[in-house]
């Protein structure tokens, strides 16, 4: 990146950070070193004081029990335990168009073994999905699980999803909520039973952390096993949250990282920065709809995420991505790992060209996208 570069492609992974962010992350490695519950040295103690106060910070954002957080490497990681600690053979599964490979690929695996009965719920031509659909499918048949992606990565559409867990409660299902794209942009407590994130988009955190979290009534089974600190002569994985999901030596600067990056985010330094990447992103969209050679991705109705998405009439996504990449503006490209959706909102062909903002963004992005696709 250089200082003219300019920075569109938030929904994959947010940058740049807050520097408190930074601070904790380089603060641990110059400074500590040491992991929370490894050891009793009051250093790993006061670690563990950290690493406790980021997972209160997301408990309260879920409104969950802070010890039903369990840290992961990522939303994919979380996904992954919740669907193959919940799923059981024969299970009825309700998911939608919308949802990510970290839903669609687990999902694909677990379907034959398990022998599921997977209904995917279609969305309309900007990525929303409809309520109704929902009770339709769930009145078909006894459903256990619900999977549902808040927000749709490729449109920004975000969905019902408090109305998709009414319904699903009242079919006995149990809804896990895909919150990568909303946790940090939107409220995410919205009475999903099971809530999962990546710490390193809208969080404004590091990668390679996510978390997993379940109600005080969900235990999905563990699936994934050893060193955890603690009950360490027993040859059993404890069982109870968090340790339960929380195999192997924690990412604790990253943990550290992403406290600092909600304590930030708590701080009320935010509020005008969102605003204002949400109207560089309305800008954006309007600049595009001037221009005649592309198709803008239908806006989603109520209040999206700062994502627009479009195609080129004589390019492909691709060739779109090397032009912007020459003018120095980094975007997205392709499929965005959301195979469902592209049939619904017509870019089966070759994918879209995203844009997405977020804090600091460059507010005369809309000026240097319009130059850089100008014939
Ligand atoms: C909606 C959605 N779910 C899940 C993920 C997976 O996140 P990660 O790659 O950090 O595990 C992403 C990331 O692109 C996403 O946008």
């Amino acid at each position: 990146m250089t200082e003219r570069d300019v920075y569109l492609d938030f929904a994959a992974t947010s940058w740049p950070k807050p520097t408190p962010v930074l601070t904790a992350i380089q603060a641990w490695y110059q400074d500590v070193g040491v992991s929370a519950s490894r050891g009793d040295s009051m250093r790993s103690q006061e670690v563990a004081a950290g690493v406790q106060d980021t997972r209160r910070r997301l408990a309260r954002m879920c409104a969950m029990p802070p010890h039903r957080i369990a840290f992961t490497s990522g939303a994919t990681d979380a996904l992954n335990l919740a669907l193959r600690g919940l799923l059981r053979p024969g299970d009825r599964v309700v998911t939608t168009a919308t949802e990510h490979s970290s839903v669609v690929r687990p999902l694909t695996e677990l379907r034959d073994p398990l022998g599921l009965d997977v209904r995917i719920i279609p969305c309309d031509a900007s990525g929303s999905l409809d309520p109704a659909d929902f009770e339709r499918a769930l009145a078909e048949r006894p459903t256990r699980l619900v999977a549902l992606s808040h927000a749709s990565n490729v449109t920004g559409a975000v969905q019902d999803a408090a109305e998709i867990g009414r319904l699903a409660r009242n079919h006995g299902a149990l809804l896990l909520l895909d919150a990568s794209q909303t946790a940090g942009a939107r409220p995410i407590a919205v009475g999903a039973d099971l809530v999962v994130a990546s710490a390193h988009k809208a969080l404004l955190g590091p990668p390679g952390l996510g978390f997993l979290a379940a109600a005080m009534d969900v235990d999905p089974a563990p699936t994934r096993f050893g060193g955890t600190g603690s009950s360490t002569a027993l040859d059993r994985h404890p069982r109870d949250w968090p340790t339960a999901f929380e195999a192997g030596t924690p990412n604790t600067p990253a943990i550290l990282g992403l406290g600092a990056a909600l304590a930030w985010s708590e701080s009320g330094e935010r509020e005008a920065l969102d605003e204002t990447a949400a109207r560089v992103v309305r800008e954006l969209r309007g600049a595009l709809e001037q221009l005649g050679s592309v198709r803008v991705v239908a806006c989603p109705a109520g209040s999206p995420l700062p994502i627009v998405s479009f195609t080129h009439d004589a390019l492909d996504a691709a060739e779109v991505g090397v032009l912007l990449d020459e003018a120095g503006i980094i975007c997205r490209t392709g499929f965005h790992c959301a195979p469902w959706i592209h049939d619904a909102i017509g870019t089966a062909s070759g994918g879209t060209v995203r844009l997405s903002a977020g804090p600091w963004v460059a507010e005369d992005a809309p000026q240097r996208v319009v130059e850089a696709l100008a014939p």
